[in-house]
């Protein structure tokens, strides 16, 4: 049997009458860029996630440069992340003329380690951006805190973590500014490119609206130069059809990992990521650790197992990031991590069966 890592037509299957309408009412309308589709679903994102302003944009990419804008990031200053996260997450900040420091992840949650992150922060530190890798959050309450007593700004990551709780708070309302991605795999996807900025400040709200408008308020009045990073009203559309089911499809994902965890539990030479206690995740990615990773994952796929590894090479030892010339052996937790986890097929559509096939799969496999 072939399972994907992702099945995004047994969503389609589900939902298909609802975004079809949704998609030909706004053909009708000919409100393809910005309009009411735009403004509606920036209300309903910012009401799901607790925050008070949303601004939909082109991608998780522009949301976290429009991000890093209204956070002020600027030539010489630094940004501080983790290198266990998808190069989206640094590559915005070089052309900033600002540069990139990266801190060790916590080996059970695969999030920034605050413990790791005083030493990193330097007189020129901007921001401080922990990613919600997974969909499991960070660990704010310190981040925050240590970034408060430094009066550095905090802006979460949260590409990966719509819905995710911290405290029972969900991502996306956790720090002043958060960035969001609905490329199609995500927990809410878009039917192409299209992201998001959730903020608290109604002022960031509305120069970071400018700035993904070519710096405008008004048609042809530019208050600063900007880019077009707009979210389009037929992704708007979809998004809005989508959000509407988001929460049972991440508590789909909770039951699908809840299934992989008591198979899993007791599997020799397999280990299972255990939340935080004040973690609720949405299983984005449901990951393992194995040893031999890439002879089980080629085993997964001689198997018909889409199986995938997020991530193989960790940024700072990318040759993107060769100019930062760190060593191997500078970041063991992040290192380690990308020789051994393996993402399992998870979406909320998966079945029991096809649970207990990827379990069999595996066992084969180790
Ligand atoms: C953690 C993280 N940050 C940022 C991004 C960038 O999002 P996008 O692909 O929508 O530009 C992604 C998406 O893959 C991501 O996983």
């Amino acid at each position: 049997m072939q399972i994907p890592l992702v099945d995004l037509k047994a969503q389609y299957a589900k939902i298909g009458s609802e975004i079809d309408a949704a998609i030909s009412e706004v053909i009708h309308a000919t409100a393809f860029i910005g309009g009411p589709t735009v403004k509606r679903f920036e209300q309903n994102f910012a009401r799901f996630c607790g925050a008070k302003h949303a601004v939909g944009c082109s991608s998780g990419t522009s949301a976290l440069h429009l991000a890093l804008l209204a956070a002020g990031v600027g030539p010489g200053d630094e940004v501080i992340t983790v290198s266990h996260t998808f190069i989206a997450t640094a590559e915005v900040v070089k052309p900033m003329g600002a540069r990139v420091r990266f801190v060790d992840i916590d080996p059970e949650t695969y999030t920034m380690d605050p413990a790791q992150l005083v030493a990193a922060i330097t007189p020129k530190t901007k921001v401080i951006l922990p990613v919600h890798i997974y969909g499991h959050p960070a660990d704010m309450g310190p981040i925050l805190e240590i970034a408060r007593a430094h009066g550095i700004t905090v802006v979460e990551d949260a590409a990966q973590a719509h819905g995710a709780k911290y405290h029972g708070r969900s991502c996306g309302a956790l720090a002043p500014i958060a960035t969001f991605s609905f490329y199609p795999g995500k927990n809410l996807g878009a039917y192409g490119d299209a992201g998001a900025v959730t903020c608290e400040s109604a002022e960031q709200a509305d120069r970071m609206n400018r700035l993904a408008n070519h710096g405008r308020a008004e048609k042809y009045l530019h208050d600063e130069e900007g880019y077009n990073y707009r979210l389009d009203g037929l992704q708007a559309a979809i998004l809005d059809v989508k959000l509407r089911h988001l929460e049972s499809w991440n508590e789909e994902r909770r039951r699908a990992a809840r299934l992989y965890d008591e198979r899993l539990r007791s599997v020799a030479g397999v280990s299972i990521q255990k939340p935080a206690s004040w973690a609720e995740p949405v299983y984005h990615l449901y990951v393992i650790r194995v040893a031999e990773r890439d002879r089980v994952l080629a085993g997964l796929r001689e198997q018909g197992i889409d199986a995938g590894i997020h991530y193989p090479v960790p940024l700072h030892l990318q040759p993107a990031y060769r100019y930062l010339g760190i060593p191997e052996g500078s970041l063991p937790e992040t290192e380690r991590a990308g020789r051994e986890v393996l993402s399992l097929p998870i979406y909320p559509e998966i079945t029991e069966a096809q649970i207990d096939t990827v379990v069999a799969a595996l066992k084969k496999a180790l």
